[in-house]
């Protein structure tokens, strides 16, 4: 067994924390060898509900928990946390965009930026998933200025899995053989999912779909899933959000399969001509705790286009929190 590590999870009692703090405890992000110390955050209101996923996580005498704190004091919540998944704040209903809850949430990341900076281990390693992700990424490292913008990501492997879902009914394939997915951009209607770079069994899937089928179905559809598990569930997704959590931090933490690459948020460094400033979905390989972005893809001008659109909106998102930066 190595030595302890500690993981926060915000928004611990809320629909997507309940899922996580068990995958996590239970070594389904980082191992059976990995113990883990949960530190859990909630608003004041929610400490008995946490205080009943705290007495659950013990029933469940998984062998990976070492410790829980559960708290509603940021400051505790990041006390030498080396790894941190930002769930807490407000849902979107129906009819809402993702970046309608931007005022609302944007307080929040200035907060804890704040209570990550002045607490956590200097390499933390952060997973923004509350809406909109990218950008409440962006207000949460700026407030965090002792810690590498690097460590501040913000959660498209939702989208990623999604796309990859759908590939794989429409090519009647097993998704694990479906490799090099690319979600572009914002986690929001205007992402862009490209299959131009994808293979099955490393070859190229372009001669088996159309491009009608890629404009009318395949890029709405992945861009207006959350909106469909709103209406479906009445509340947006959980279990798959969760799911996708520990995907994108165990592949940062212990590595992206080989000759594969996934979708991570991460500040541009002006790849594709993407200005720096946004925290921008792109292809990256990740070992050891690090990524790099996929250099020299080839692009489409249709490609180029969607990902100006959605590179736009993370601007505009930019604009209206400037303020918080
Ligand atoms: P939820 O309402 O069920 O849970 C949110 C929890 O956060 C609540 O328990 C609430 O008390 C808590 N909370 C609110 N403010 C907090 C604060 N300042 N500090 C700590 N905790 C706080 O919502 P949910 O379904 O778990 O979704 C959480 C967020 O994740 C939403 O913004 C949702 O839109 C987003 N989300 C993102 C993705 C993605 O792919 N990036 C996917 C699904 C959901
Ligand atoms: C999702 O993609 O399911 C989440 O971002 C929740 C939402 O508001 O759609």
């Amino acid at each position: 067994m190595k030595n302890p590590v500690r993981v926060t999870i915000t928004g611990a009692a809320g629909q997507i924390g309940y899922q996580l703090a068990f995958r996590i405890a239970s070594g389904q992000m980082f191992g059976q060898n990995q113990p883990i110390i949960l530190q859990l955050l909630e608003i004041t209101p929610a400490l008995p509900a946490l205080n009943g996923v705290v007495m659950e996580l013990e029933d469940c005498a998984f062998s990976t928990l070492n410790d829980v704190i559960a708290t509603d004091d940021a400051n505790t919540a990041f006390k030498d946390s080396e790894y941190a998944i930002l769930v807490g704040a407000m849902p979107r209903g129906p009819g809402m965009e993702r970046n309608d809850l931007l005022q609302a949430n944007a307080k929040i990341f200035t907060h804890q930026g704040k209570a990550i900076n002045d607490n956590a281990n200097k390499e933390i390693r952060v997973l923004v998933v509350g809406n909109p992700a990218n950008t409440n990424a962006l207000i949460a490292s700026s407030n965090a200025p002792n810690i590498d913008p690097q460590n501040f990501t913000a959660m498209t492997r939702l989208d990623h899995n999604r796309a990859i879902a759908h590939l794989s009914k429409k090519l009647n394939v097993s998704s694990q053989n479906i490799k090099k997915m690319i979600i572009w951009g914002n986690h929001s209607a205007t992402q862009y999912p490209d299959v131009d770079h994808v293979t099955v069994d490393d070859t190229s899937i372009k001669d088996q779909i159309s491009d009608d089928w890629l404009k009318s179905d395949f890029i709405p559809a992945i861009q207006q899933r959350g909106a469909e598990i709103i209406k479906a569930r009445g509340a947006s997704s959980a279990a798959s959000a969760a799911s996708a959590a520990i995907d994108h931090m165990h592949d940062w933490v212990l590595g992206s399969a080989e000759n594969n690459w996934v979708s991570m948020g991460v500040f541009s460094d002006g790849s594709y001509g993407i200005k720096p400033g946004i925290i921008y979905s792109f292809p990256v390989r990740c070992s050891q705790g690090s990524y790099e972005i996929i250099q020299d893809l080839s692009l489409t001008e249709f490609s180029q286009e969607r990902m100006r659109v959605t590179e736009k909106e993370l601007r505009e998102e930019r604009t209206a929190i400037e303020e918080l930066l």
